[in-house]
């Protein structure tokens, strides 16, 4: 496929990069009052997250340090089938740490709500989760998301980090992937 060809793939642009930047400074704001005074360790879920991640732990000023981890539960199918594998583990000890998670989407909200429980586990001071998009009419799971960027419609997007098959990552905006892509 060539370069050229993407822009026949989506549809409807929901988000602009100006869009996501200025909504991350936002969210940057309230998570430094939030956290003042405290450590704060981002952990970001691979590789979906990684453009928010860059993007908000460098909008922060203040100390943070990050982490990834990656975990599983799509392959190439549309939609999540609610199992979830580590495919790889943090580095670092979350006990007695501010932890926030970095997320991407959240759609149906079980890898999520599975990852909460994981690191839960684990013993941190704090467990937060912040995540740039939410589909509010996809949710199996009660997430409690304390920072959120958008809520969108339940159509399946790409871009800023999200893929269809591994194609579309470096989009820099948010739009929603045409149907004949996957039909
Ligand atoms: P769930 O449904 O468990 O989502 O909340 C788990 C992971 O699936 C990916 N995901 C998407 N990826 N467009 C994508 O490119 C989407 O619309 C979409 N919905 C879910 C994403 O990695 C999320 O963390
Ligand atoms: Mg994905």
């Amino acid at each position: 496929m060539l370069p050229e060809d993407i822009s026949s793939d989506l549809d409807t642009v929901l988000l602009t990069e100006e869009q996501i930047t200025a909504r991350l400074a936002e969210i940057a704001r309230k998570i430094e009052a939030d956290y003042e005074g405290r450590d704060l360790l981002l952990v970001a879920v691979l590789k979906g997250a990684v453009m928010v991640m860059a993007d908000l732990a460098r909008e922060l000023e203040r100390h943070v340090e990050i982490d990834f981890m990656a975990v599983s539960s799509y392959g190439k199918s549309t939609h999540s089938s609610g199992v979830v594998r580590i495919v790889k583990d943090l580095d670092v000890d979350l006990s007695g740490r501010n932890v926030l998670i970095v997320e991407d989407i959240i759609d149906s909200g079980l890898t999520l709500d599975w990852l909460r429980r994981n690191l839960q586990s684990r013993n941190p001071a704090s467990l937060e989760v912040c995540a740039l998009l939410r589909k509010p009419d996809a949710l199996k799971v009660d997430i409690d998301a304390k920072y959120v960027g958008f809520d969108i419609p339940n159509d399946f997007v790409v871009g800023y980090g999200l893929d269809y098959a591994e194609r579309y990552r470096n989009v820099r905006g948010v739009a929603v992937l045409a149907p004949h892509v996957y039909s």
